[in-house]
């Protein structure tokens, strides 16, 4: 940092203690704390962390900051994959921690707004008994602000759709410490420009999101999830994409290779056979379910698939999803100490069984070792590298064979990244994925963050 950055950041943290009080942390466990993420990327402390308690304080502190030109990174969960919340340049992480309510829930108009950090297991728990749900599901209990910045997904997103189609409207705090509200809860609008959908996704860059207006749904009728083995990979992928092309409404269709039904088995305590395998999920009447279940189960039947093992009581469909959802740390888990580089390539569905199998044979021939779990049904799969992050030779491999996989994607029309973000580690494909629309992306953030404060050397450098 250089001695002009240095007296910035420590005017801004005098003027913030003034704001605050004991709501503001330079104390180096809360700055390390946030420092990091879930992924392999290198920790960076702030400066230091505020707790607002409400959108009018954080646009304060936002304001402050930009006063300074010191850098703004907000904080859900501190689960990301691709290091979105790493203060990279320092600066204050802005903790929303206290953001812990739901605010509204329109049960008749199947919404909800809800503050930035509850999570999306504790807004279950809150709608549940009102026979209402809301399906989006990345494995860690994230915080729905979190997950809107970030434009996140999950298992269920093959039937409900990603946050893209979820999130009705944000209140968003700016660089410059406005407020907005970029939607009414009207399920259409054709009024100006989409401003919700683009602070969907934007990693924190254009700003800080308070508040998040979502769908709900009603809990289905009748809900079977059920797990399948195949004799090869090739037989569950073309159950998955013979399954999408006929237009079953599958609720959850979601891959697991045999390293990663072994991970599963030992950190889940699970006995499932360790082979290539199908979890999928029905929603829907219970006339609904067995049709849908029947289609599936001889579909996979004609491919080398096994019998259904079904688990239909609550209690055991919430033990095999949960199995699924532990997937990183269960990863985490094979190799004590390791780091897990999850790569998230999305392709066409018809171009799917290609990318898989392409993906493994460079796998085969490498030295690394990285489970494969996928949300099949949208073309979205993971590899798990378990790296030794201080290891020139893993990380340069794991560097390999992602930009491999990547460009591979690529070349089918799919994308670098179906829900983990851009973050740190996606940036170098941005340009190879977007071309000339990466201009207007920067064009974009410099109207709305002439300073370059949110969270800088994210998504793209200026
Ligand atoms: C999952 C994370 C890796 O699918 O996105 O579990
Ligand atoms: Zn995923």
């Amino acid at each position: 940092m250089t001695q002009a950055a240095a007296a910035n950041a420590q005017s801004t943290i005098d003027e913030l203690r003034a704001l605050l009080g004991e709501r503001l942390s330079t104390s180096n466990g809360v700055r390390d704390h946030h420092s990091k993420d879930e992924s392999w990327h290198i920790p960076h402390r702030p400066d230091a962390v505020a707790f607002p308690n409400s959108t009018e304080e954080v646009s304060q502190i936002v304001t402050i900051c930009a006063r300074h030109k010191t850098p703004v990174v907000a904080y859900g969960t501190g689960t990301s994959l691709e290091g979105a919340v790493i203060p990279e340049h320092g600066g204050i992480v802005i903790d929303l921690v206290n953001f812990d309510q739901v605010l509204q829930v329109n049960a008749e108009d199947l919404d909800v707004t809800v503050q930035a950090r509850v999570t999306r297991k504790q807004l279950n728990e809150h709608i549940r008994d009102l026979g209402l749900f809301f399906p989006i599901d990345p494995g860690a209990d994230a915080s729905l602000g979190g997950m809107a910045a970030t434009r996140a997904s999950g298992t269920n997103a093959v039937r409900y759709g990603t946050m893209r189609e979820n999130v009705l409207a944000l209140t968003v705090v700016l660089a410059d410490g406005r407020v907005i509200r970029t939607s009414r809860r009207a399920r259409k609008s054709a009024a100006g420009y989409d401003l919700t959908r683009l602070f969907v996704g934007s990693e924190g860059t254009l700003g800080i999101i308070t508040e998040v207006t979502l769908r709900l749904y009603g809990i289905p009728e009748a809900m079977a999830a059920a797990v399948c083995s195949f004799d090869s990979l090739e037989g569950a992928i073309d159950t998955v994409i013979q399954t999408i092309q006929l237009g079953i409404p599958v609720a959850r269709i979601e891959l697991l290779d045999d390293v990663q039904m072994d991970a599963v088995n030992r950190f889940s305590k699970l006995d499932y056979p360790v082979k290539d395998t199908l979890f999928v999920e029905f929603h829907g009447t219970e006339a609904g379910v067995k049709e849908q279940a029947e289609l599936v189960e001889a579909i996979a039947g004609e491919n080398g698939g096994g019998q259904f093992k079904w688990a239909t009581k609550p209690e055991d469909r919430t033990q095999l999803w949960t199995a699924r959802h532990d997937v990183t740390y269960a990863n985490k888990a094979l190799r004590p100490g390791c780091e897990i580089w999850a790569t998230d390539v999305c392709v066409p569905i018809s171009r799917l069984a290609e990318c898989i199998l392409e993906s493994k044979k460079d796998l085969a021939e490498s030295f690394l070792i990285a489970p494969l779990v996928g949300h099949v049904g949208d073309g979205n799969f993971h590899l798990g590298f378990l790296i030794d992050r201080n290891d020139p030779k893993e990380i340069a491999e794991a560097e390999r064979l992602n930009e491999r996989l990547v460009m591979r994607a690529l070349a089918m029309d799919g994308t670098c990244t179906g829900e983990h973000g851009i973050g740190l580690g996606k940036m170098k494909f941005l340009t190879a994925e977007h071309g000339e629309a990466v201009s207007v992306m920067r064009a974009v953030k410099k109207a709305l963050d002439p300073l370059g404060i949110m969270n800088p050397g994210k998504i793209f450098t200026m």
